[in-house]
């Protein structure tokens, strides 16, 4: 297998074969999602709760990013794996200027990330020009952004109204102006997500609560695999029923992110 890279995902995108994510924080899940057939690893900041138990994402650092995606790089190293490396940029890490940014990303990349992801439109736009042009690939991150979530009010639906939508809109359109080649869309409406979608033809969308019109999907592999401490969000499906093992169980959500399957929109109340 070739390893993973920007111009495959593109030419993946361009015959309508659907991109598929999930997250890990440690080398042994990675290998087995790498296994799977998933194409993009994330390490996540949700690693905070899923792995450190934090209220929110808000509280996880920079040097707990790099751990995880150290952790993760070298599993893959280990299996000779073939997956697109993305490690989040936790917060506080790249609010403050573009060259605290840099100085953050290029941690992450140290740390093995192919691809960093930040949160946010609008302000986020510059910083990641700045990035993009220092040779580091960014994901964008629009709709429910879990860093801001008291500012948001809550894990909520987002970009409801055509106010909110617009603005949404708009930020997408300015991420791929400034080089954003990946953008994850988190909760929200289906319609909207693949309007977005459709305007970003360099920019691909990756859908978690976002319907089926985005160009991947992402979901958390605890959540997948139906194991956490609180009650799952309706957009996730549990893999391992009817799974025997973890590697099918995310062979699984490869097979249906393909051919269509999942998500189901009509478990979208938004
Ligand atoms: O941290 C994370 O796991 C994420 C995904 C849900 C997109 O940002
Ligand atoms: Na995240």
């Amino acid at each position: 297998r070739k390893p993973v890279s920007l111009p495959r995902l593109n030419e993946m995108r361009e015959r309508g074969e659907k991109i598929t994510m999930l997250t890990a924080y440690d080398a042994t899940f990675a290998a087995v999602a790498d296994a799977a057939g998933v194409e993009c690893i994330l390490v996540g900041d949700s690693l905070g709760m899923v792995c450190q138990g934090l209220a929110s994402t808000a509280g996880v650092t920079l040097e707990t990013m790099a751990y995880h995606v150290e952790s993760v790089a070298r599993g893959l190293r280990r299996v000779q794996g073939t997956a697109w490396l993305l490690g989040d940029l936790p917060f506080g890490s790249y609010h403050e200027s573009k060259e605290q940014a840099m100085r953050s990303a290029a941690q992450l990349v140290h740390a093995g990330a192919h691809m960093i992801k930040l949160e946010g439109g609008g302000w986020t736009a510059e910083t990641t020009r700045f990035l993009v042009e220092r040779g580091i690939p960014v994901c964008a991150h629009l709709g429910l952004t879990p860093q801001t979530v008291h500012a948001l009010g809550g894990y909520r639906v987002q970009g409801r109204g055509d106010a909110a939508a617009l603005t949404l809109k708009r930020h997408a359109l300015e991420l791929q102006d400034a080089g954003a080649t990946m953008l994850v869309l988190e909760m929200v409406p289906a319609a909207l997500s693949a309007e977005i979608t459709a305007q970003l033809p360099h920019c691909h969308t990756i859908g978690i609560g976002a319907g089926k019109g985005t160009a991947g999907q992402v979901l958390v592999m605890h959540d997948m695999l139906g194991v956490n401490l609180g009650k799952n969000p309706k957009f996730v499906r549990n893999f391992m029923e009817g799974a025997s093992s973890v590697r099918d169980a995310m062979a699984a959500y490869v097979a249906a992110v393909k051919d269509g399957s999942f998500p189901d929109d009509s478990l979208h109340a938004w």
